[in-house]
């Protein structure tokens, strides 16, 4: 057991070491200046970016691994973070695994770095994001990228912000919402929620306001429903993140925009009613099946009432008759 301590231990300073090196190398070198101007260009600031501990990896394949050697790390310990790669033409021989792309180091709730994800600088360099894989001390299902700062604030506030990406994070959290936290993509697990619902009460969605966050959202109700965790979503533009409206409107057009979240099922209500063909009466009783489920939860209140007038008023029906419609089990089947 001490001995794996000691190995854990290791592999943080390691991969401490490796963002701290990534941060210096973003501020210092000359190789790095695309990508300054790059992350200036996207509105980041360097207060922010420093508090982040964003850096750059440059484009050599063996400059972390020759650092990390000389500083007393192993080979093993360089596979075992996921910072180096065995390569498969020259047995034997590691490289760097992050070459010429912007890092973002992940972290643990107290802040010792874990892994990276790290993004290319040109669209012709996939992946976009390159991450960490699943390792020793890697694991992206439990992981929510910025949650060692976000802490605090969320847990004064109560609440915490959910968003899909790094840079909308880092955007939110210039924008003066520092309870934000990233999901690193789309799905949310059930080792994630666990994780927001120690840390607050109201998750707050701000994932992207496109087709894959859209779904998103219903699946993250999915997972929240088995905890204590009050779900409201915040509505963007069309096609927009949080830092593309940021970098567009500003930070009160996002400050705002958070503070109008609506909760989850009113969301829902929307989404189905956006998709549902309502050109006839067939049209609609499917509407009103789909919708069915959605309503069930809420119980009697103000929040019940409004969200079936608004079905009522989408129907062409009496608030009346579509709380009725609503409110009727479906048959069973046959
Ligand atoms: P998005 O595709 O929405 O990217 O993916 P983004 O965060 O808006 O990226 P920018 O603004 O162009 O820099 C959301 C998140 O999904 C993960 C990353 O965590 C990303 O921030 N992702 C996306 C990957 O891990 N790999 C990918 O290739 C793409
Ligand atoms: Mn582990
Ligand atoms: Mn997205
Ligand atoms: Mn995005
Ligand atoms: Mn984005």
């Amino acid at each position: 057991a001490r001995a794996r301590r000691e190995r854990r231990e290791r592999l943080h300073s390691l991969l401490d070491r490796a963002a701290a090196y990534y941060a210096r190398y973003l501020w210092e070198s000359n190789e790095a200046a695309r990508a300054r101007d790059y992350l200036a260009a996207r509105g980041l600031n360097e207060s922010t970016l420093r508090t982040f501990r964003v850096g750059y990896a440059p484009s050599a394949w063996d400059k972390m691994l020759l650092g990390s050697r000389q500083a007393g790390f192993s080979e093993d310990e360089l596979l075992a973070t996921g910072l180096a790669q065995r390569s498969r033409q020259r047995r034997g021989s590691l490289y760097d695994r992050f070459r010429e792309r912007i890092m973002f180091p992940l972290a643990d709730s107290r802040g010792r770095v874990v892994g990276f994800g790290a993004r290319a600088m040109r669209d012709n360099q996939p992946p976009k994001y390159l991450n960490t894989s699943e390792g020793e001390v890697f694991h992206k299902g439990s992981q929510l990228f910025g949650i060692d700062i976000a802490r605090r604030p969320a847990s004064r506030a109560g609440s915490i912000v959910l968003a899909e990406g790094y840079t909308d994070v880092l955007a939110l959290h210039q924008a003066g919402i520092e309870n934000a936290v990233g999901v690193m993509g789309t799905s949310l697990t059930d080792e994630q929620a666990r994780e927001l619902e120690r840390t607050a009460r109201t998750l707050v969605l701000a994932l992207d306001a496109d087709g894959a966050g859209q779904e998103a959202m219903v699946r993250a109700s999915r997972i929240a429903a088995g905890r204590r965790l009050e779900l409201r979503v915040v509505s963007l533009p069309q096609g927009m993140d949080p830092a593309d409206l940021i970098q567009r409107d500003g930070a009160e057009a996002v400050r705002e925009r958070v503070g109008r979240s609506v909760p989850f099922v009113s969301f829902h209500v929307d989404k189905v009613l956006a998709s549902a063909d309502l050109g006839d009466a067939e049209g609609k009783d499917r509407a009103l099946a789909e919708l069915r489920p959605v309503i069930a939860p809420v119980p009697p209140s103000v929040l019940r009432e409004e969200l079936i007038a608004r079905i009522a008023a989408r129907l062409g029906l009496s608030d009346q008759l579509a709380a009725t419609l609503l409110e009727q089990q479906a048959a069973p089947a046959a």
